[in-house]
């Protein structure tokens, strides 16, 4: 695996690989199964892959965990060797990020309205102007995003489109501990006992989930059972819990089709996120 640092060294060693189906997944290290599930996934969609690992501090708010986000750059690199990928690009923000760089990629309406886009201020600009640059100096056949971060990768799927980059964007199931707790890098930082109060976010969605299953049509009936999961649970404070259309995430007062439920809460100092899609077929509408 060819390791490079800085944007030139990217762009000979993307020119040597030619007209290949590049696979891409971008993450921000520290990586476990959840990342090494979406390798996979770019290994089988194209014959090369490149991965980036940058934790990209346009994307952090002030108060946020840029200084703190869990870092192992060795320990990435060895399980991406082992996974078989071919290149490893692994920036420094000022490598990143020409002198003066001023461009940011913004994206309007309901995509970036709700969940993260309403409580994290100026992260989604972050992503998107991440994203469009990683995908111009890769240039990518295909890019795989795990579908843990929903809200991201419905507005990547816009940015792709909107602005013509031209690659195949790829979502990767989210990947569980036994316990049901979705894989985060984040969950480094969690005691025992806040990994098992974390788990009221898996509980919250299961109830969101289940009054679905039993009929529940009113949007903010099947919000109001989710808060109350996070609401009840010991060591949580909830951020949100929501359940939107999953094709542009807009509020819709009675559920159909296709819904994402998502939730987010701190436990302890740690903010985790997690959803669920549930598709409510004709006729049990
Ligand atoms: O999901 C992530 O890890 C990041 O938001 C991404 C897509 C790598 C952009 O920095």
């Amino acid at each position: 695996m060819r390791v490079v640092r800085n944007v030139p060294d990217l762009v000979s060693a993307r020119k040597e690989m030619g007209a290949q189906r590049i696979g891409f997944v971008p993450t921000m290290g520290f990586l476990h199964e959840g990342h090494l599930s979406l390798v996979d996934l770019a290994a089988k969609l194209a014959n090369r892959v490149v991965v980036s690992i940058f934790v990209n501090p346009l994307q952090f708010g002030p108060g946020e965990d840029l200084e703190t986000y869990p870092r192992d750059e060795r320990g990435d690199l060895e399980k991406l060797r082992r996974r078989g990928v071919d290149l490893a690009f692994v920036p420094s923000a000022e490598e990143f990020y020409p002198p003066g760089a001023a461009t940011r990629v913004h994206v309007e309406g309901p995509l970036t309205q709700r969940l993260c886009g309403a409580t994290r201020p100026g992260h989604f600009d972050g992503v998107a102007t991440v994203v469009t640059r990683l995908f111009s100096l890769v240039r990518p056949t295909v890019a795989v995003f795990g579908q843990k971060d929903f809200q991201q990768l419905q507005i990547v799927r816009r940015v792709n489109e909107d602005l013509g980059l031209g690659v195949h964007i790829v979502g990767g199931p989210i990947v569980r501990e036994p316990s049901g707790l979705a894989m985060s890098s984040r969950n480094a930082r969690l005691s025992p006992e806040e990994k098992t109060q974390a788990l009221a976010l898996t509980r919250a969605l299961d109830e969101g989930a289940n009054a679905i299953v039993r009929g529940e049509r009113r949007a903010e009936m099947v919000r109001m059972a989710m808060s109350r999961i996070l609401e009840e649970s010991p060591g949580i404070s909830p951020v949100y819990a929501d359940v939107l259309r999953a094709s542009d995430l807009a509020v819709v007062p009675q559920l159909e089709g296709e819904v994402l439920l998502a939730v987010a809460a701190r436990v302890g100092v740690t903010r985790l996120i997690d959803n669920r899609v549930v598709t409510i077929e004709q006729s049990q509408s």
